[in-house]
């Protein structure tokens, strides 16, 4: 039976990845910060940066490694000395690099780009400056020195309009409106949205079929602002309108994505 090693299993997005891996017939070892009881016994406990991954995966066998842990984030919490910012993902890819020959796939965002022009494709250079799209930028780079064997998955704002409670971004709108609190959306923002489910099966898909290189999951382009209205309706809120306040933002920025390969995912 294949094998996969998860990590963020119990996210968003993993947990998706999770249940579509195992629909497949493959084995999955799902990684989370703290086990809970009812987890599955094939996972394990992984905190990044704090654990070597090396010794957490030291005896165990798997054919494919996705990544869709909040790594980037994480980093940036860690709050390292200045300077040091990337050693924790240079260690964590060259400890990958010496334990596993398994194709690993990271999933990584749109925010890799500064949004000064939008539309952007796999073959666009990352030149966000703000710190997380920088650190996601150096963890795509970091994976790509040591391990060459990887698929890099871009994708930006994921929702689930059907299971609004695992979605945190449209559970903050739903939880504002409800309790008649002002949410304020940009109308100069762009992305390109992507249901959960969508992004899970092009991450199996893509991973099964041991894609390298860089893929982007492109979505319909919208503003912030249109995203969040069009969600009204479908998590039965239209009522809540008024609630929902356009603002441009100061910084304006279109970060939405296409991909030379695909079809839209939207
Ligand atoms: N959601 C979006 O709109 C969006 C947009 C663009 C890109 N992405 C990317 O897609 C990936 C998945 O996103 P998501 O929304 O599914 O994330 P999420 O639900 O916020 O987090 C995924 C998992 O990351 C794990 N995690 C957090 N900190 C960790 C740490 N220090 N060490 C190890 N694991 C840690 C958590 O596992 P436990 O809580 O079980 O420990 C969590 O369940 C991320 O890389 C993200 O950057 C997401």
């Amino acid at each position: 039976m294949r094998s996969c090693l998860l990590l963020g299993a119990r996210g968003f997005l993993g947990r998706q990845i999770e249940m579509m891996l195992r629909d497949q017939g493959i084995d999955v070892i799902g990684t989370t910060r703290v086990l809970a009881d009812g987890d599955p016994d094939s996972w394990i406990a992984y905190e990044f940066p704090r654990d070597s991954i090396g010794n957490c995966i030291r005896d165990l066998h798997f054919d494919f490694i996705i990544m869709a842990a909040r790594l980037a984030r994480a980093n940036i919490e860690a709050k390292h000395s200045p300077d040091t910012e990337t050693c924790p993902l240079d260690d964590m890819f060259e400890e990958l690099s010496r334990t596993t020959r398994s194709q690993v796939t990271y999933v990584s965002s749109d925010a890799v780009f500064s949004g000064t022009r939008g539309g952007y494709i796999e073959t666009d250079e990352a030149d966000s400056s703000e710190p997380y799209g920088s650190m996601q930028a150096t963890a795509e780079r970091s994976l790509s020195a040591h391990l060459s064997n990887h698929l890099i998955v871009r994708t930006s704002f994921l929702f689930d309009v059907k299971d609004v409670p695992t979605d945190s971004r449209l559970s903050r709108m739903r939880q504002a409106l409800t309790s008649c609190t002002p949410f304020y959306a940009d109308t100069n923002v762009y992305k390109s949205p992507v249901r959960v489910v969508d992004a899970a099966h092009e991450v199996v898909k893509r991973t099964l079929a041991r894609q390298t290189g860089i893929v982007h999951l492109p979505g319909e382009r919208q503003s912030v602002y249109d995203f969040f209205e069009t969600s009204l309706e479908p998590l039965g809120l239209t009522q809540f309108r008024e609630q929902l306040i356009a603002r441009e933002n100061a910084q304006p920025s279109d970060t939405s994505l296409r991909s030379v390969f695909a079809r839209s995912t939207a």
